[in-house]
């Protein structure tokens, strides 16, 4: 293997060789000057002094190496500097470290052949222009070289300095107009990936605008249904109605407001998720006792089923602040979920483990489960698993627990078998006050 340079081989800083691999615009501003001023070589002189267009010559052949650097030299030696080697690996090496303006490539070497060796260097250093030579009068092959990422070809017998020079003023130029296409290109692929993913992103709100209208006059209708039932009953059969029977109206009057209530509350909380307005509003908080209060006004509802609700707190919290209002979200909403999944007499397991770092909610039921192919979905607002049946609810319950645990930096984890039931898991970092 041998490697020879011609004239000084005049060193290049390295990131220039990084920014050639890296496709980076090289030496944009010499070639340019040297090319446009063809033909005018007495001021070529004065600026190639200190900057020569530095060709990487790939030739087993030594003999038609010396031709070329001969040609180069007529022309005026000084503007170019050449590195000589004869394999393609040591050219791969050679572009691994080091700067080049432009390749000058036999296709017949002794460690790769034809094509292949311009789709090896193409792969390597996608924006070096390359030009090939051949030996034989072979316009496909030559054609098909371009094709493959080549900028231009001589034929070696035909080799002379004006051939030469116009070949690789023309490789170069060619490649960084190529160059500036791709960027403009590429450019133009980011816009409309930009606009693009800004429309899916609008028809996804329209989407969820309708739906959440359609759910919201769906939800809305029954407990409506149910005030107007009501009042009409207590109005025009008000005198005919026992004390116990208006106790009754009246009750249901109170859930149905409820009910609406508590709707109207989480589409306000979705739709403050979904802009972004949600606000984490810290203060210290006894967890223990928060934890034991949603446990109370949800074992009410629990008791209607038969179900126990089994609260376990372990290690002692660490001051730390919090958003009540978050955290009442996340565990009455993950605590319903569990009582609603469950059969009637079964239990629900609800742990506030406390950490150096951070507190983990553990909330497990042994209910119906959720089947694989809803899990990835859950989070989604309105997604129900497809095992619910006549059981009620909206699918905004996760949705808001995510956007809750997110607004207050934790993480969320769900798992779940049909049959078996289901564990999910809140991890929030502790947080101290700054007061
Ligand atoms: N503990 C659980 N066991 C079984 N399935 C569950 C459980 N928790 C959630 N799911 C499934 O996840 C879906 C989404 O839950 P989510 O809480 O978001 O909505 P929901 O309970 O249907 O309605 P709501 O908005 O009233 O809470 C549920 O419809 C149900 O299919
Ligand atoms: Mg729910």
């Amino acid at each position: 293997m041998s490697e020879a340079t011609s004239s000084k081989d005049s060193p290049l800083p390295r990131e220039n060789a990084d920014q050639q691999r890296q496709g980076g615009c090289y030496g944009k501003t010499k070639s340019l000057f040297l090319f446009n001023n063809l033909g005018r070589v007495s001021n070529l002189k004065n600026i190639m002094s200190e900057n020569s267009v530095k060709i990487l010559l790939i030739e087993d052949d030594p003999a038609e190496a010396r031709l070329l650097q001969e040609v180069l030299k007529s022309f005026n030696l000084q503007l170019f500097s050449l590195v000589h080697v004869n394999r393609l690996q040591t050219a791969l090496e050679k572009l691994e470290c080091d700067y080049f303006d432009v390749i000058l490539l036999d296709l017949t070497l002794p460690d790769s052949q034809g094509l292949a060796s311009v789709e090896t260097i193409v792969k390597q250093a996608p924006n070096l222009p390359i030009v090939v030579l051949t030996n034989t009068n072979d316009d496909n092959l030559a054609i098909e070289a371009v094709r493959r990422g080549a900028q231009d070809y001589l034929i070696k017998r035909k080799i002379n300095v004006d051939v030469l020079v116009r070949s690789l003023q023309y490789a170069i130029e060619r490649q960084r107009s190529s160059e500036l296409l791709r960027e403009a290109n590429e450019n133009l692929v980011n816009q409309i990936k930009k606009k693009t993913d800004e429309l899916i992103k609008a028809r996804e709100i329209d989407r969820l605008k309708s739906e959440l209208v359609s759910m919201f006059s769906h939800d809305f209708r029954s407990p409506l249904t149910t005030v107007l039932s009501c009042a009409e009953l207590l109005q025009n059969k008000g005198h005919l109605l026992t004390e116990e029977k208006k106790v009754h109206l009246f009750d249901l009057l109170r859930g149905a407001s409820k009910n609406m209530a508590q709707l109207l509350d989480e589409v306000l909380l979705v739709g403050r998720a979904d802009s972004g307005t949600l606000e984490c509003n810290l203060s210290p908080l006894d967890l223990e006792l928060l934890c034991r209060q949603i446990v109370e006004e949800l074992q009410i509802v629990a008791d209607k089923k038969q179900i126990k609700i089994n609260f376990i707190s372990q290690g002692k919290c660490p001051e730390s602040v919090w958003d009540e209002s978050l955290l009442r979200h996340i565990l009455s909403n993950l605590l319903s979920n569990a009582i609603k999944y469950s059969p009637d007499h079964s239990r629900v397991q609800f742990e506030l483990i406390a950490e150096e770092k951070q507190v983990v909610f553990r909330i497990q039921d042994w209910g119906i489960g959720i089947p694989k192919a809803d899990i990835p979905h859950l989070f989604e607002p309105f997604h129900r698993a497809s095992n619910v049946n006549r059981i009620p609810g909206t699918g905004l319950g996760l949705s808001i627990v995510k956007s809750c645990v997110e607004t207050h930096q934790g993480d969320i984890k769900l798992e779940s078998e049909v049959g078996v039931g289901s564990i999910v898991t809140v991890t929030i970092p502790l947080k101290h006050s700054h007061k």
